[in-house]
């Protein structure tokens, strides 16, 4: 697929030659100025995929900090993928599943609320949020040449960035089974190899611009303390659950040993791997650094403190109401972050300083690469 010999300018000459690389950036942008990005992912990047394609409702007070509507966010406003593309100035992105009013010209979101990837256990799997990325390839090759669909070229598809934010739902289904400690962690490969998999198609579907997140500590969501914390004695010195977050390390170890297997593997992608644990576990050590609340109480559910959570009475339904408008939260649901806290998770992933290599998003989405 495509020639993979024109690396140009590979990230790290350009690190080298800085004004070289100015230089390039000018040429690049008139020539190739926009960004393209495929993300593939569960709720945490789902811009509406699961309320479309399941033609589900998500009610307020979802979205009332930003887009004052419901938008199939889960959250008061923006996830920190929209964030990411504000900074790359290209549009939100789009849900594959939505079909009234989708603009795919910046490219496409797969991700939808639940998935993993683990494929009996959920209804958009990351096997089929790859299939779905193919389907969407051979329809726009088809309807290009009519002056429709997205319009995204050959070229396009090869420099664009494929993001992959995966893992979250697996370890907790895993966790929900009442499986043990240790049989957590025996599926923690099988779960790598899934998403192996699904990288290496794309890699051999042309892609060469990977972006991998890692997941964050799921024992500090109010939803995993508030439903499966038994005993204080399980928690870790900022009152998270202690095994969840053990798993979610070694699953995490696993990915970024993926990252250097694929790095070595695939000589002309770049595969960056972002740290997101550190990012969000952060967000709730030092949470008064940033000025947050009770970082391990959701804004929106049932229950107040300590968690604010509680089954069947989640944000969304009659029964939940949310906290002050105003208010720094952490969490908005239990499950996912506010846009508060997501503005600062996408600042701190732009940086480039959680990434391996340090390389920021917006350079590798202008580089020429294929
Ligand atoms: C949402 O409403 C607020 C306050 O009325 C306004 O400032 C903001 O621009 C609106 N946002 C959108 C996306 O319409
Ligand atoms: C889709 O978005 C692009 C870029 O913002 C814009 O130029 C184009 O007009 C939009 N297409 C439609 C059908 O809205
Ligand atoms: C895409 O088209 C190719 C032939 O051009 C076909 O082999 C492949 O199965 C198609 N994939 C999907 C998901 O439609
Ligand atoms: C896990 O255990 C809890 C309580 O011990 C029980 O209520 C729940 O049904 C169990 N879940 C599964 C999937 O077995
Ligand atoms: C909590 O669990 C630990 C280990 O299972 C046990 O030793 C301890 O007695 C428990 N504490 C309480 C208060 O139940
Ligand atoms: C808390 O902040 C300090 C200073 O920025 C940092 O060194 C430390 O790693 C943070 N703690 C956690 C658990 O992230």
């Amino acid at each position: 697929m495509g020639k993979r010999g024109g690396n140009l300018f590979s990230i790290l000459n350009v690190h080298l030659h800085i004004p070289f690389f100015f230089l390039v950036l000018f040429c690049l942008q008139k020539v190739d100025s926009r960004c393209i990005l495929f993300n593939f992912g569960d709720s945490n990047s789902d811009t509406g995929a699961l309320t479309a394609g399941l033609g589900l409702y998500l009610g307020p007070p979802a979205g009332r900090l930003f887009f004052n509507r419901t938008t199939g966010r889960f959250c008061d406003g923006r996830l920190y993928v929209d964030f990411i593309c504000e900074n790359l100035k290209i549009n939100f992105l789009s849900p594959y599943l939505e079909s009234s009013g989708s603009n795919f010209t910046h490219g496409v979101n797969f991700a939808v609320a639940g998935a993993a990837t683990e494929s009996n256990a959920v209804v958009f799997p990351l096997s089929t949020q790859v299939g779905q990325f193919l389907h969407f390839r051979n329809r726009t090759r088809e309807l290009r040449p009519l002056g429709k669909g997205s319009m995204i070229s050959e070229k396009e598809f090869r420099s664009a960035v494929y993001s992959f934010d995966m893992g979250q739902n697996d370890i907790n289904i895993a966790f929900t089974a009442n499986l043990s400690y240790p049989q957590v962690i025996d599926r923690i490969p099988s779960i790598l190899s899934r998403i192996r998999d699904s990288i290496e198609i794309m890699y051999e579907n042309g892609a060469s611009k990977f972006w991998i997140y890692n997941t964050g500590p799921l024992g500090c969501l109010p939803q995993t303390l508030a439903l499966r914390k038994k005993n204080d004695s399980v928690l870790d010195d900022f009152g998270c659950m202690a095994d969840y977050n053990n798993a979610c390390k070694v699953f995490n170890a696993g990915l970024s040993d993926l990252c250097d297997e694929l790095r070595s593997k695939f000589k002309q992608a770049t595969v960056v791997c972002t740290d997101k644990y550190t990012i969000r576990y952060d967000l709730v050590a030092n949470h008064t650094n940033y000025g947050f609340e009770s970082p391990l109480m959701a804004c929106c559910g049932h229950g107040g403190p300590p968690y604010n959570y509680k089954d069947r009475m989640t944000c969304g339904q009659p029964t939940a109401s949310p906290c002050p408008l105003g208010s720094r939260y952490v969490s908005w649901d239990g499950v996912h972050n506010t846009e508060v806290a997501n503005e600062i998770i996408a600042s701190k992933i732009l940086s480039g300083e959680y990434s391996k290599p340090q390389i920021k998003l917006k350079s590798l989405c202008r580089s020429r690469k294929h």
